[in-house]
């Protein structure tokens, strides 16, 4: 039995925090997540109690790093389904992605080939592209966007082409909370000859994901999003393409040898894409957050997350005045507009009645032709939200008042 009370009392952050006078209710998880005592106590304890580097070690504390290293890495092949030297260890999502466009992209596309992205792309997963595209000479396309804003095996279809060498996609947008069937997709990519490349920063925290069984060649996450910490992440990948790719991040702990003839010899993968001291207090509290996750149930968050959705939904397409433009999205995203009200201002509303919510483009520049506006407001649950939670936000965005209450009050 899903006991969100019971969970909510493991994170600090949801101990009678206060904002503007009120209680906290935090709706920005998919920008990021609080963290659960174990976490901190992991993290904690790397500077309190076991400080040291890595990097095959000939004293105990050192020793006990390597090995803490290699656990970590276990946790995540074990939590994702995939090998663990397929696990290499990034700052985020967004660093795991720019290394695949560059140590993939970069070395193997040449001029006219196509890169398939979609106009939904975060920034993290467009830019990298974009730069290999003014590297190499290869093009950008779009997979088109059905109406309701989900990637389909027909649209990516009608783009494909013989000429295709990466398809890149978030399997859940962080706009529209859509999710991607991205095994359809690499099967189809693989018969192009292709190599399918899944963002999975907003996924991976929210439902299970089985590398294997999806058979994509790479996956990319952020520990923050998924109750870790800032600043480590993880790029997986699938071991032979990995082994092909030259590591341009160069330095300590990558390689075997380097001489004076100006030649380095890189350790294998994963190692070799780890250049310099890791984020290590960061790799252990991933640690304890995939095993904080994998103790809920990835199944049960998402079905908690699809509840809560579903629950607002049901309230706020009641009020005429709210453009709702993820209907159909039941995964824990809802991003809206008031009628005549600008998103930054609705969200400094909710803010002064201790809601945090997102306003903007949320990092999806690409996405307002779509969306037809400028800007959105965005609010995402995660395992801790409540149903109280949610009665506080639509009570607020439907009885709220103006928005200039929220400086004159
Ligand atoms: C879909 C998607 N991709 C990539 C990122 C980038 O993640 P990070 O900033 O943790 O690297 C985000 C962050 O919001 C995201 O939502």
């Amino acid at each position: 039995m899903y006991d969100v009370y019971k969970i909510r009392k493991q994170f600090p952050m949801l101990n009678n925090k206060k904002m503007q006078g009120h209680d906290l209710v935090y709706l920005d998880n998919a920008s990021t997540t609080f963290k659960p005592q174990c976490v901190i106590d992991a993290t904690v304890k790397y500077y309190s109690d076991e400080t040291a580097n890595h990097h095959r070690g000939d004293y105990d504390l050192l020793y006990n790093m390597d090995k803490k290293v290699r656990e970590t890495r276990e946790t995540v092949a074990k939590f994702f389904n995939c090998d663990t030297n397929e696990v290499v260890f990034t700052s985020g999502d967004t660093m795991a992605l720019n290394l695949i466009a560059l140590s993939y992209g970069f070395q193997f596309l040449k001029k006219g080939d196509e890169i398939l992205v979609s106009e939904a792309e975060h920034a993290s997963d467009a830019l990298p592209w974009f730069e290999v595209s003014h590297l190499t000479g290869a093009v950008i396309k779009f997979i088109p966007l059905d109406e309701d804003g989900v990637l389909t095996v027909d649209n990516l279809k009608k783009v494909i082409t013989n000429k295709t060498k990466i398809i890149s996609v978030a399997q859940v947008s962080n706009v529209l909370g859509n999710v991607c069937d991205v095994k359809a997709f690499a099967k189809v990519a693989h018969e192009y000859g292709a190599v399918m490349v899944v963002d999975g920063a907003q996924s991976a925290p929210h439902m299970k994901i089985d590398f294997k069984d999806l058979d994509i060649d790479f996956l990319t996450i952020s520990g923050h999003k998924m109750c870790g910490p800032t600043g480590i992440g993880c790029l997986i990948g699938k071991y032979d393409l990995l082994q092909q790719m030259w590591p341009y991040f160069v330095g300590g702990g990558m390689n075997v040898t380097f001489n004076k003839n100006i030649e380095m010899i890189p350790f294998e993968a994963p190692e070799k894409f780890e250049a310099g001291t890791q984020n290590l207090a960061g790799i252990l509290g991933l640690k304890a957050a995939i095993e904080f996750l994998d103790s809920i149930g990835m199944d049960e968050i998402h079905q908690h997350d699809r509840e809560l959705c579903e629950y607002a939904l049901s309230k706020l397409e009641k009020c005429d005045d709210i453009i709702i433009y993820n209907k159909n999205a039941k995964n824990g995203v809802i991003t809206f507009n008031k009628k005549g009200v600008f998103a930054q201002d609705e969200a400094t509303l909710l803010n002064s009645k201790g809601i945090a919510v997102r306003s903007g483009q949320h990092c999806a520049k690409m996405l307002n032709d779509f969306l037809g506006c400028a800007a959105t407001v965005r609010m995402s649950t995660y395992l801790y939200t409540t149903k109280e939670d949610i009665d506080a936000f639509v009570d607020a965005v439907i009885n709220g008042g103006d928005f200039l209450d929220a400086y004159f009050n």
